[in-house]
């Protein structure tokens, strides 16, 4: 499990609930009525972009937040935004493994000078690209190949997990081993509508699987009353 130091969500509750708007007062809505009933929020690049840093502190109070930020760039620079998230107070951030080994571990390390040390989690392949999308950038054609190579760096770069898709959960478990992090978005509980998200599972399959957390957005955000929606897929695992 997380090490003392370590940031974390809350205890038992694996649901991270993705608030993805630019809107503060919606994000601050929303947070006021899923905050017991969730381990965290998820703000992307996209709330990010809009509010900033003080925006961000300003919809998540005490709830523990996952900022996905996805950084890219030199490790100099990936260090140094990570460093800079220390008046945020993030317990998962993430980057892309893509990014390479000196990159990865330049995150890892910077991660360790925060005051409460967070999750470095990598994005290996995105799911929006097919194995056309990689071969087009100079990639091998095959999406389950290429995560699986990258998630391996991820390991052995430090990084403390990485997020996949569903149905890499067992590939990814069985080849990184138990203690590192599985985040894993694309769940809609039984009966929802999948949305724009093509290979889903249920929350309690994904669970099953061997999923760490469950990045899980409209099927609370749109519900008529996300509190109660996010309970009913905790009581589902
Ligand atoms: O609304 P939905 O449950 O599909 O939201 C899933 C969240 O997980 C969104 O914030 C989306 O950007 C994110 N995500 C994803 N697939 C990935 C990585 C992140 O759906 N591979």
């Amino acid at each position: 499990m997380m090490t003392k130091s370590t940031n974390s969500s809350n205890a038992n509750n694996p649901i991270i609930c993705a608030i993805d708007t630019t809107d503060v007062a919606k994000a601050k809505n929303l947070v006021q009525s899923v905050k017991g009933s969730v381990g965290a929020i998820k703000l992307g690049l996209e709330f990010f972009t809009a509010n900033g840093a003080d925006g961000v502190n300003s919809v998540t109070g005490d709830i523990p937040l996952f900022l996905d930020l996805k950084f890219h760039d030199i490790p100099n620079t990936v260090a140094g935004a990570v460093r800079a998230t220390a008046g945020i107070n993030a317990f998962m951030l993430t980057i892309h493994t893509s990014g390479g080994k000196a990159m990865m571990q330049a995150a890892a390390e910077a991660a360790k000078s925060l005051p409460k040390k967070p999750m470095i989690i990598g994005v290996t392949v995105l799911t929006s690209l097919d194995g056309f999308d990689l071969e087009s950038i100079g990639m091998q054609n095959d999406v389950k190949y290429q995560a699986s190579k990258l998630a391996e760096l991820a390991l052995d770069s430090g990084l403390d997990g990485v997020v996949c898709s569903p149905h890499e959960i067992e590939t990814l478990r069985q080849q990184c081993g138990k203690d590192f992090k599985l985040v894993v978005p694309g769940i809609r509980p039984e009966g929802s509508a999948s949305g724009d998200q093509k290979r889903v599972m249920t929350p309690k399959e994904a669970i099953e699987k061997g999923a760490d957390y469950l990045v899980i957005g409209r099927p609370i955000t749109e519900a008529k009353d996300p509190a109660q929606a996010a309970k009913e897929i905790l009581s589902s695992l």
